[in-house]
């Protein structure tokens, strides 16, 4: 036993006997009181009561913090209003049970709100939520609270704590902001529930509205399309006959996050603790944009982000003040409606709704019933689905002028809203007319082009005839001299063959300060050809033992691989021993230069990785499916994606595992293409590759993009994982964001994007390749707002040395390989 668990014991000891060790204490019974010096401290440590002074000011106040963040985040003031000017506060349990805050022995400074009688046997306990609860200890723990902290919320909103209204007895708990950063009174800037048929959360400016979330609609609100199932929170809309409100839940102890009402500006800001920054970092904020401003383009009107004006007026609407560009006037109809069953509907869709203050909601009605619904009430104005799970149900109707709609690019809402038959006959006519003049358009093109393409072709046939003359006289085709059919000729002329003395000359004689760096297939060099062109070139080392022609229709084939996220192959060099391909050359090298480079990897914010993430998935889609060959690429890594001068991705070595090493002729086995730290389990272990080998290492790749770290070699103090095994454990414990590059720092970056990331990373290391998406789904995923599939423990946690096949043994590769080989590189 340690000197530490002496003094706990002792500490317990003093604690039994005398009281005067307070080390951690969560209660306070009736006798007792916690004056200044003294804290409260939940039961796990996670909460702690106690006196604290805001900002520079010297007053003190009775507040309730995070005990184990350094940072001092104080999510609950006692007594907002009235500041004790010295250190003379004392929080106690009166002789009448209520609980009081007393300055100077005399004077209540801030006392609960009690409406129940209270007994004698009253206690005050810190929970481990951060409540602070008065309870009849008679009552166990069972008897519902005598009064609780979470009722009287300050400017911050944390896990279990609910916003919104009890409307049994009418009571609201709402948020509101500080005053400023020195002073807990309430400021101007509040957030809360609008209590009303169809409840909306609302942030308001004094008793202005100025941001509503949208109705709920069974799965978030209408105006918070990002608001989707995540690993930090969980979240709840409760709206019934006894209660309505909003309430968030951690996915693990370990993710924390809270949602604060800023003080100096109304914007309401969740934060999530980063441990290994040890610093908050923003998660969300709201409102998100100038379209989230409550009526900006007043009635009728829809805010577009990206129109200019941001103001539009609705399909069969009208600006009301063109003139004065004065958007809050809104718009009026085109043509007035009759407000009887002859008017119709137009359908908007990607809406947040408009404001719900005067609707109703429906839920047994079908859209249908809505609609007849909608017709006969001479003021509905709008109807759509109350709940869009499971393709819609239930009915929201609207009465009234339409306000504070925005139009969303992608997510959003369908909204029927009510138009005079004939503004939808006029709209029909309309469109007809439109698809009559464009089909006309069509036509004649269409017509013109073939006419233009057809003197075109013939001229630009022998335009290209030229070319291929003209460069033949300096480059041979790969292909001459080979006895190739009629047919092929055309396709090899695709690909110029290099001589030696050229390339020779291009790299100084492949002299050693033009290295570019050494690949898996040999080393590469930088050249500048005669006229100026950079190249790369790739010489391989002799370590194929395919014939030289099949080696040369490899390239051809390769060659055809045109993609801008693939690295262009322009040529190859094939005399005596020496097989070289000539690449575009790429200025800014490859991504690992950057991702793990110290000073480089700044270079890469996260709209930056994004981009790159999405491009290497373009490449890799072309490469699986829309190539005309099928291509695995085998070994995709940081060190193979090449990036050119705007930092665009291009994948390389593509297609060399096809053509080197990768097939095998019977009993002629040759190695396992591939690097550790990115093979799939079951290619490193059983030399199974497929489509989904790549996967995973795309999965890896996206690690490591947001990381900045590599898979293999990865070091954690704490534990052994490897990338793969830290972020899974991350995001078992609800702290994805932490797995985040800190070059990244407080750069804006978009975490639900980042979170996304992460997510398809891990869907994509998942250990059985049925279980990985293909890059197809991957693509979308990373375009869209759908809720994903929940990964499961991904594969390769720990980073054994011992796993995988020895590389230069080649025992791996099965002859089972070899069947999935051809079959899956077979030319489409
Ligand atoms: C508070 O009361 C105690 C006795 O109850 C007394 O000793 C002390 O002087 C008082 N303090 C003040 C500041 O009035
Ligand atoms: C409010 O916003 C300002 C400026 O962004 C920031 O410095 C301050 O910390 C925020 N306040 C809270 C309570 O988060």
């Amino acid at each position: 036993m340690d000197v530490r668990g002496l003094l706990f014991i002792s500490c317990k000891f003093l604690l039994f006997f005398s009281g005067l060790c307070y080390a951690t204490i969560d209660t306070i019974s009736p006798s007792k009181s916690l004056s200044e010096g003294r804290t409260l401290v939940s039961r796990d440590g996670t909460f702690e009561l106690g006196f604290f002074s805001p900002g520079s000011s010297k007053n003190r106040y009775l507040g309730i913090w995070y005990k184990k963040i350094p940072v001092q985040t104080v999510v609950w003031v006692a007594n907002r209003l009235n500041p004790i000017n010295d250190s003379s506060g004392m929080l106690m349990i009166n002789g009448t049970g209520h609980l009081v805050l007393m300055s100077q022995n005399t004077s209540v400074v801030w006392s609960a709100n009690l409406t129940k009688q209270v007994s004698s046997s009253v206690v005050v306990q810190l929970l481990d939520t951060g409540n602070l609860v008065l309870r009849d200890e008679q009552n166990g723990d069972l008897g519902a609270y005598l009064w609780q902290s979470f009722d009287y919320p300050s400017d911050t909103l944390i896990a279990e704590m609910k916003l919104g209204w009890d409307l049994r007895n009418g009571f609201e708990r709402r948020i509101s902001a500080w005053r400023s950063p020195d002073d807990p009174s309430p400021g101007d800037f509040s957030w809360g529930i609008e209590k009303q048929e169809n409840p909306e959360i609302i942030m308001w400016k004094g008793s202005k509205k100025v941001y509503r979330s949208g109705p709920w609609n069974g799965i978030g609100f209408s105006g918070a399309p990002e608001l989707r199932p995540n690993p930090v929170f969980r979240y709840n809309f409760v709206s019934n006959e006894e209660e309505v409100y909003y309430m968030f839940n951690a996915t693990s102890r370990s993710a924390i996050s809270r949602i604060v009402m800023n003080e100096t500006s109304n914007v309401r800001e969740r934060f999530v603790w980063n441990e290994e920054n040890q610093s908050w970092k923003l998660y969300a904020s709201v409102p998100r944009d100038r379209c989230d401003t409550y009526g900006l383009c007043g009635s009728y009107g829809v805010c577009i982000l990206s129109a200019s004006p941001i103001c539009q007026c609705l399909e069969g609407f009208q600006s009301r003040s063109v003139e004065s560009m004065d958007w809050s006037q809104g718009c009026i109809r085109n043509k007035p409606v009759n407000y009887s069953k002859a008017d119709g509907f137009i359908k908007f869709d990607g809406l947040k709704l408009p404001d719900a203050t005067h609707s109703s909601v429906n839920k047994s009605m079908n859209i249908k019933e809505c609609r007849e619904k909608c017709l006969e009430k001479s003021s509905c104005m709008a109807y759509t689905a109350s709940d869009i799970r499971g393709g819609g149900s239930g009915c929201t109707m609207w009465f009234g002028d339409l306000i504070d709609m925005k139009q969303f690019s992608a997510g959003g809402q369908d909204l029927y809203i009510r138009m005079s038959a004939s503004e939808i006959g006029a709209n029909d006519e309309k469109k007809t007319t439109l698809i009559i003049v464009f089909t006309t358009i069509a036509v004649v093109a269409g017509v013109l082009s073939l006419i233009v393409g057809y003197y075109i072709h013939k001229n630009k046939g022998n335009l290209v005839g030229n070319v291929i003359q003209s460069a033949m006289s300096e480059r041979t085709e790969c292909n001459q001299g080979s006895s190739h059919k009629k047919d092929d000729s055309k396709e090899d002329l695709e690909l110029p063959l290099f001589e030696l003395d050229t390339i020779s000359n291009a790299t100084d004689n492949f002299s050693s300060n033009k290295k570019l760096g050494e690949g898996g297939f040999g080393p590469v060099y930088k050249g500048t050809l005669l006229d100026g062109q950079e190249i790369a070139v790739k010489r391989l080392s002799k370590i194929s033992g395919q014939g030289l022609n099949e080696f040369k229709n490899e390239v051809i084939l390769i060659a055809k691989l045109q993609h801008r996220n693939l690295v262009k192959l322009l040529g190859c060099c094939i005399e005596g021993d020496e097989k070289m391909l000539i690449y575009e050359f790429m200025p800014n090298k490859s991504l690992d230069a950057f991702i793990f480079d110290q000073t480089r990897c700044k270079v890469l914010d996260w709209s930056k990785r994004f981009q790159i993430i999405c491009g290497i998935t373009r490449g890799l889609l072309y490469l699986h499916q829309d190539s005309r060959l099928r291509i695995i690429h085998r070994d995709l890594k940081a060190s193979n994606v090449l990036l050119d001068h705007e930092m665009n991705p291009k994948i390389s070595d593509f297609g060399l595992a096809r053509t080197f090493g990768g097939e095998q002729s019977e009993g002629n086995t040759k190695r396992v293409v591939g690097t550790y730290g990115y093979m799939a389990p079951e290619y490193a272990t059983d030399g199974l590759f497929s489509v989904k080998s790549d996967v995973f290492s795309f999965g890896i790749l996206m690690l490591e993009i947001i990381s900045g770290k590599k898979n293999r070699g990865f070091y954690h103090p704490d534990h052994n994982l490897n990338l793969i095994g830290y972020a899974w454990k991350l995001w078992k414990e609800g702290k994805p964001l932490e797995l985040i590059d800190s070059a990244l720092g407080d750069q804006s970056c978009n975490l639900s994007e980042v979170i996304r990331c992460i997510h398809i990373s891990l869907l994509c290391v998942q250990q059985y390749p049925e279980e990985r998406p293909n890059v197809s789904s991957v693509v979308v995923m990373l375009h869209s707002e759908n809720v994903l599939p929940e990964p499961k423990q991904p594969g390769f946690l720990m980073d054994r040395k011992s796993q995988g096949p020895d590389p230069s043994s080649g025992k791996a590769e099965s002859s089972s390989t070899n069947e999935i080989t051809i079959s899956l590189l077979e030319a489409r």
